[in-house]
């Protein structure tokens, strides 16, 4: 059960039918926001409260509060996919909520429980329903639920007072190529993350440190960068926000081990089952980077993906680094790769049964 209703203060919409319909035809990702976002404070004498779905529109946030200072945030991310008869649905939600909560101890936030991270999804989705594209396209409604230390105080010590909020974005692919196999950087000068550090955690300092590797495959004609560990710069971590997987001529399916130091990506791990059921060995393992490029260059490995809740899957063509560059496969786009996809996206979009019980209706 739910302790916060997040009700519905206002039903005055900000964008207007034919600017909302405007914005759907081609929504890009990341750059339209919808009429109403969810929000819930913590404070540390009364805990969690004051559940409401309000108008999108700009927070007001002392210059003092602790998140603008030490980084003290967290978030999350899942689409709303509309079906054919209209209803709309979001994947494994309990995933996310439960995943919240792991990133929340991990940068001394307060967990929010899952039934009232599910209730704020809900009453999101609710409100702003006409904003979830049309079950014919390719598009979803992407929720960005984040929370973060707004109490203003300097001191280095846990936020006394916590602001969760739930946004909508509409959203097409999330690369601006579309679904085209993926150049990637690897990039030997920086990581995402340390041992006994936040990688595991969904923190916006991860993705932070992530941006100078962006900035540098940008610089090297690459669409994503690819971080190595930390210690030894030789095993495979991830991208700026996607975990990685390969696949080998023999029908084996690997994809780096949960270190502590990447993301538990809800993709990846679905991934890893829609493999099983199709009869892959799957292996959850060190990936070391010079191996992998010497079994790309034998045939060994025949295609790579990259995957998360925004990117879906998307084939990764190409390796460079400084030493040179490696082709996947024939560069395009691999069969298994795409049959994932599709697979993936069919449960998503209510296309094929949801076997694994993974999809939540919420409207
Ligand atoms: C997601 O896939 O939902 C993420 O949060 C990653 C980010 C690169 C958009």
């Amino acid at each position: 059960m739910s302790a916060l209703d997040f009700t519905q203060t206002s039903t005055a919409r900000r964008v207007g039918d034919a600017e909302r319909a405007r914005i759907l035809a081609a929504p890009g990702f990341g750059q339209h926001y919808t009429d109403f976002m969810a929000h819930a404070r913590w404070t540390v004498e009364s805990g969690w409260g004051g559940g409401e779905v309000l108008p999108f529109g700009p927070l007001q946030l002392s210059p003092a509060a602790a998140v603008l200072h030490y980084g003290q945030e967290i978030f999350e991310g899942l689409k709303a996919f509309r079906h054919a008869d209209g209803s709309v649905w979001t994947f494994r939600p309990e995933a996310n909520g439960e995943r919240l909560q792991r990133s929340a101890r991990r940068l001394a936030l307060p967990e929010l429980p899952v039934p009232d991270f599910l209730a704020s999804l809900r009453a999101l989705v609710a409100a702003d329903e006409p904003w979830v594209p049309e079950a014919t396209s390719e598009e979803s409604l992407y929720l960005r639920p984040f929370m973060f230390a707004s109490e203003e105080f300097l001191g280095v010590r846990a936020s006394h007072t916590v602001d969760y909020y739930v946004i909508a974005s509409p959203a097409g692919p999330y690369f601006p190529r579309g679904v085209q196999p993926l150049v990637v950087w690897i990039t030997d000068e920086y990581a995402r993350a340390g041992a006994g550090g936040t990688g595991a955690a969904k923190c916006g300092g991860n993705y932070a440190s992530s941006l100078l590797g962006k900035n540098e495959a940008a610089e090297n004609g690459a669409d994503e960068v690819l971080f190595l560990d930390s210690e030894t710069h030789t095993s495979i971590d991830e991208l700026s926000g996607m975990n990685v997987f390969a696949i080998t001529r023999d029908g084996r399916l690997l994809t780096p081990a949960l270190t502590g130091s990447i993301l538990e990506g809800v993709t990846r791990l679905s991934i890893l089952q829609l493999a099983r059921d199709r009869g892959l060995e799957v292996s959850e393992q060190r990936l070391v980077m010079s191996e992998v490029l010497e079994q790309l260059g034998s045939g060994e490995i025949t295609e790579m993906f990259a995957c998360g809740t925004a990117a879906v899957i998307n084939p990764i063509g190409e390796f460079r680094a400084r030493g040179g560059s490696w082709t996947v496969g024939d560069a395009g786009s691999g069969e298994t790769t795409l049959a994932l996809r599709k697979e993936l996206t069919d449960i998503q979009y209510g296309r094929i049964p949801d076997r694994h019980g993974w999809m939540t209706r919420l409207v």
